[in-house]
């Protein structure tokens, strides 16, 4: 989850402190190194760059003194090579007259890198951001101009990703974009581009949105903007954001929650890559299907994931699993633990207490340590032995969402490969998501009249929806403050049956395997009365049944868990609103429980 930003002046000057201030605006995003590059008028480009945090390395390699016509700075979060200052971007090409950075991922890295080392060209580091410089420098050899470069390299690149450009000689600086978010600014005697709309506001409030497939050339006057296709300029108008900057960086959604919500393709569509990509999945797997006992370990949302990853890892990998929420470990098991044993931890924020308790006590019997963590340089992702990280970027928002999304897709994608699976089945899920996320809105928000005024309500699953039921209820209470429980559906019958009176309110999470049952619970339920809400993909005898029906898309029912979390994500905040909460904040909780 890089950040980039660069900045073309009309005059030499001291751009140091508006590159630190820029970079200070991605931090959000998470990183572990940061680097700046100058571009002077006489030909020089002043390239520092370190692992580190913003303030520090800033302080240590004096960014806030760099000089030039054109800069660039870039925040890393490492996924092609290792967090190390060679790593670090932006990059130099082959002879140190272009420099440039990106955020995303170029899939075919290995592959160009080779290609640029027959080449003769000087490959540096093992970072992706590196071959989008040396992509663009093979066509510049080759006699190109920049522009035609930029265009011939990014066909070359496979992957998501946004990159920015400069050449000594020159007074503009070049960006691009194919798939992650790029927009330009117009200043006074200075034009902007970044990753991150709210990192160019703080400098002018007129923008230019970039999309897929088309260039921006940044000069000190005003951006011209290019189709990659076929080199044509394209007119488009400045647009002026008035917004505060608070609604920006919600991104035009009322609420982080919803912001977060509708991410949720992205960030899996990001996770795919990353892991698809990464050398440390598969040590991970051969501890996972080494161990004696594999604990699947967390608290609250992250809990839920672990017990969806349980059922997973048995089915598709024949691997049984022991998820237990972490308060719990050390009562029941650290009796037992032993070498021989692994403990998959799982957190969002990394610093749960009840999650380093459990994980030091396992520690301390020598028990041996996996973290699923999001926010890098956490105290669970520096202590274990393997890390995997979750890519889902900062999540503000207190409830849990798109991190669950990228927990129960970790599972999911480590699941396959410990029962030698081909992972190329996953590819097609943040398209279902986005694809759920359209249609399931209406029918959620339909529900949302009819709920509002419920104090008590049920949310039942069966095996891989089983932990679904447990989230969906968790958030519910979390956004509504309404008690709702989640359950196994076949133990609705054995005692909670007789809660259920005229409209009583039970949601059934349910996969194409398990309608038979759901049809069953939904009748116990529909004889006395209860309204009965039915999350599931079309069926026939679901939509007889069920008061209420919220479809999702045919997929594989491995995806029914991550595709039925959409919707009652969405319930949750809808209701939350509508009762007059603030989603993003509930009462009385916290984003990091650092207490016991
Ligand atoms: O940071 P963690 O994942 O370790 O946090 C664990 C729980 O506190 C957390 O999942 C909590 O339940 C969420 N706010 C739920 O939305």
């Amino acid at each position: 989850m890089c950040g980039i930003f660069g900045i073309v002046t009309n005059k030499e000057q001291q751009l140091g402190p508006v590159l630190v201030s820029a970079a200070h605006s991605l931090t959000y995003r998470g990183y572990d190194s940061v680097g700046c590059a100058t571009l002077h008028e006489d030909g020089v480009i002043d390239l520092r760059k370190d692992v580190g945090k913003v303030a520090s390395v800033a302080e240590r390699l004096g960014f806030d003194t760099m000089i030039g016509k054109r800069g660039i700075v870039q925040l890393r979060w490492a996924t092609f090579g290792a967090p190390s200052q060679v790593n670090a971007q932006p990059h130099l090409d082959s002879d140190g007259d272009m420099v440039g950075a990106h955020n995303g991922n170029v899939v075919n890295n290995v592959e160009l890198m080779a290609q640029f080392t027959a080449e003769g060209m000087t490959v540096r580091s093992t970072n992706d951001g590196e071959s989008c410089v040396h992509a663009v420098e093979r066509y510049v050899n080759q006699g190109y101009g920049m522009l035609e470069a930029i265009r011939r390299a990014y066909h070359d690149l496979e992957g998501d990703y946004a990159f920015i450009i400069g050449r000594v000689g020159e007074e503009q600086l070049y960006a691009f974009k194919k798939g992650s978010g790029l927009v330009a600014g117009i200043g006074e005697g200075a034009t902007y581009a970044s990753s991150d709309l709210p990192s160019i506001l703080a400098l002018t409030r007129r923008v230019v949105r970039i999309r897929d497939g088309e260039i921006v050339v940044l000069r000190p006057a005003g951006v011209d903007l290019y189709h990659v296709e076929d080199g044509q300029p394209i007119k488009r108008e400045p647009e002026l954001v008035t917004e505060s900057m608070d609604a920006v960086a919600k991104g035009g959604y009322a609420h982080f929650m919803l912001k977060e919500i509708h991410e949720q393709p992205g960030v899996a569509r990001e996770l795919l890559h990353l892991y698809d990509a990464s050398a440390d999945i598969a040590p991970v797997v051969g501890k996972l299907r080494q161990a004696r006992h594999l604990y699947l370990i967390g608290c609250g949302t992250s809990y839920h994931a672990c017990l969806l990853g349980a059922v997973y890892m048995a089915r598709l990998a024949g691997r049984p699993a022991i998820p237990i929420l972490a308060p719990q470990f050390i009562p029941q098991y650290a009796p037992t633990i032993g070498p021989e044993d692994v403990g998959l931890f799982v957190s969002q924020s990394g610093e749960t207490k009840d999650v380093l308790n459990a994980f030091h006590v396992g520690q301390r019997r020598g028990m041996g340590s996996i973290s699923l963590v999001n926010v890098i340089g956490s105290t669970l992702m520096n202590e274990t032995e393997h890390a995997l990280p979750l890519a889902c970027g900062y999540e503000i928002s207190v409830p849990a969402t798109k991190t669950f999304m990228n927990q129960a897709l970790a599972f999911l994608y480590l699941a396959l490969r410990m029962g030698g699976h081909n992972t190329g089945v996953l590819a097609r899920l943040p398209e279902l998501l986005q694809v759920t996320l359209t249609t399931v809105d209406a029918p959620v928000r339909a529900l949302e009249s009819r709920l509002v005024q419920r104090d008590d309500l049920y949310c039942l699953g069966y095996g891989l929806t089983y932990p679904i039921a447990l989230e969906g209820a968790l958030k519910l209470k979390e956004v509504t403050y309404a008690h709702c429980e989640g359950m196994l559906s076949t133990e609705f019958k054995h005692g909670p049956l007789s809660a259920v009176d005229e409209g009583y309110p039970v949601i059934f999470a349910t996969g194409p395997e398990d309608v038979g049952l759901a049809v069953s619970g939904i009748n116990e339920v529909a004889v006395r009365g209860g309204h009965t809400i039915a999350i599931a993909a079309a069926d026939a005898r679901l939509q007889a049944n069920a008061h209420t029906t919220i479809t999702l898309p045919d997929a594989d029912p491995l995806f029914t868990p991550l595709l039925a979390t959409l919707p009652l994500q969405l319930l949750s905040y809808y209701l939350g609103v509508a009762r007059g909460y603030d989603p993003d904040f509930p009462r009385n909780l916290s984003k990091t429980l650092t207490v016991d």
